[in-house]
C-alpha cells in the first residue's frame, strides 16, 4: 500500500511556511505516495490550492481525516496536542520540534506512540547537507535580517555621488558568521555597504572576506565540535568585547548572529556598547529567539534605546514564506529518501545514521537523550 502523507495548515500564530510544496508534491505522487494538503495550508506563502492539486495532491478541508489517515505528517512547526490527537500510534511526525522548548508537545507525541523526527537534530555531515533545514531557514534569516535593517535605517546603504552631493556608504557589522551571519554579509556587500563580519571560529574568516567584507581577527579560535563554536573563557569574553565595542561603535547598523548549540545566545553587546553608538544606529538581533545578542534586545519587539533602534525579530524565515518553503520542503524530500523504501513505504528501521540522530519520539518513549533529561527533570 502506497503511503499518505499529510501536510497541513500551520497553526502557530503568525507561521506562514508550508511543509511542503507542490514541485515537491509532484515529485512524491510520482513516485507512487499520495498526499493530503489541508485547504490553503499554502496559501500564507503563495502556494494557492490548484497548484497543489495540478501536481497530484488531495486537498481536505478536515483536520480530524487529514491527521487521522496519515501514515507521515509532515510540519514546519511541531504538532499541537489537538494535531496529534487524531493520529494512530505509529504515525510518523516529522517537523522542526525545537525539542526543548517544547516538552509538553514531545510528552504528548510519546503518550501518542508516535514517530516524530526532529529536524533541527539532524547531524550537520556532509550527506546530510540537502535535507538540512536549519542552513535553508537561516540563508532566509541573514538575508531577511539585512533588510530589516536596512528598512530601519536612516541612511543609504551605498555610496553614491549625486548632483545633491556625494554620500558615503554605510557601515555594517555582522556578528557571527556561520550559514545566517555570511548571508547578511553577502546581502549587505550586495546593497553596496562598507562591511564587517566577526566570529570566533577563525575558520569564518576566510568565507567573510571572500565575500569583500572585513574580517575582525581576535587570537581565539573557538572552534568546537563538530564544527560549532564553543563557550569563551572569562579572559577570552574580556577581549572579545574590547574589540567587538570599538566596531559596534562605528557600525550603522549591527547584526547579530551569533548562537551555541543548546545553550543560551551569548551577550556581545552590553548596554554601554549601545550608548556609544551613532544615533539612529540600528541592531538586529537574530538570536533575539534564544535570548538575544544584545542585552537590550527584547524578543518580538522593536524598542529604541539610547537612540538606537533595536529589533529582535521572532522567526524570520516566515517573513519571506515563499522560498523559505520551497527550501524546506527540498530539504523534506530528500530527507524522505531515507524514511521511504523502494516500494514507496515507510522503513521501520532507523539505523541510518540520520534517522537514529533526529529520532525524537517512538513506540512511547523519547528516543533523543537530552530531551528525555528534561522531562524526567520535571520539564513536562
Ligand atoms: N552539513 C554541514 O556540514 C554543515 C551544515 C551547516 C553548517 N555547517 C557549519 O557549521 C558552522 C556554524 O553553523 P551555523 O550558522 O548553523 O551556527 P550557529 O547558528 O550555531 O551559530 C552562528 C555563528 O555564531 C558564531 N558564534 C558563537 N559564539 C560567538 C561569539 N561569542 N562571538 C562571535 N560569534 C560567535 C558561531 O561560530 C557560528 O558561526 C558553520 O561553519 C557552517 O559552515 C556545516
Amino acid at each position: 500500500m502506497s503511503v499518505r502523507i499529510s501536510v497541513p495548515r500551520e497553526s502557530t500564530a503568525g507561521e506562514r511556511r508550508v511543509a511542503l510544496v507542490p514541485e515537491v508534491v509532484r515529485a512524491l505522487v510520482k513516485a507512487g505516495a499520495s498526499v493530503s494538503v489541508e485547504t490553503g495550508a499554502g496559501v500564507p506563502a503563495g502556494f494557492p490550492d490548484d497548484g497543489y492539486r495540478e501536481a497530484g495532491a488531495t486537498i481536505e478541508a478536515n483536520r480530524a481525516t487529514l491527521f487521522g489517515s496519515a501514515h507521515a505528517v509532515l510540519k514546519v512547526q511541531p504538532p499541537t496536542p489537538d494535531e496529534v490527537g487524531p493520529m494512530g500510534p505509529g504515525t510518523v511526525v516529522v517537523a522542526l520540534m525545537n525539542a526543548s522548548r517544547n516538552l509538553d508537545r514531545v510528552a504528548k507525541m510519546r503518550d501518542a506512540r508516535v514517530t516524530a523526527f526532529a529536524l533541527e537534530l539532524l547531524p550537520r555531515i556532509t550527506r546530510a547537507q540537502s535535507m538540512d533545514v536549519l542552513s535553508s531557514q537561516a540563508t532566509v534569516a541573514g538575508y531577511r535580517a539585512t533588510l530589516i535593517g536596512a528598512g530601519l535605517c536612516p541612511k543609504f546603504l551605498p555610496m553614491l555621488t549625486t548632483a545633491a552631493g556625494t554620500i558615503r556608504p554605510a557601515k555594517v557589522l555582522v556578528l557571527g558568521a556561520g550559514v545566517a551571519g555570511l548571508m547578511a554579509i553577502a546581502t549587505a556587500r550586495r546593497l553596496g555597504a562598507l562591511v564587517e563580519g566577526y566570529d570566533v571560529r577563525r575558520a569564518a574568516g576566510e568565507q567573510v572576506r571572500s565575500l569583500g567584507a572585513k574580517f575582525l581577527e581576535l587570537a581565539i579560535n573557538a572552534e568546537g565540535a563538530g564544527g560549532y563554536a564553543r563557550e569563551l573563557t572569562d579572559a577570552e569574553k574580556q577581549q572579545e568585547a574590547a574589540m567587538v565595542a570599538k566596531a559596534v561603535a562605528e557600525a550603522d547598523i549591527v547584526i547579530t548572529t551569533a548562537a551555541i548549540p543548546g545553550r543560551k545566545a551569548p551577550i556581545l553587546v552590553r548596554e554601554e556598547m549601545v550608548a556609544a553608538m551613532r544615533p539612529g544606529a540600528v541592531i538586529v538581533d537574530l538570536a533575539a529567539e534564544t535570548g538575544g545578542n544584545c542585552v537590550l534586545t527584547r524578543p518580538g519587539e522593536e524598542v529604541v534605546v539610547h537612540g538606537v533602534t533595536i529589533s529582535g525579530p521572532l522567526n524570520v524565515p516566515s517573513q519571506l514564506p515563499f522560498h523559505a518553503s520551497q527550501m524546506f520542503a527540498k530539504n523534506l524530500q530528500s530527507f524522505l529518501t531515507l524514511l521511504l523504501t523502494k516500494e514507496g513505504t515507510l522503513v521501520t528501521d532507523y539505523s541510518d545514521e540520520i534517522l537514529a540522530a533526529s529520532l525524537l519520539t517512538a513506540d512511547g518513549t523519547v528516543r533523543h537523550r537530552p530531551t528525555a533529561d528534561l522531562i524526567a527533570a520535571g520539564g513536562a
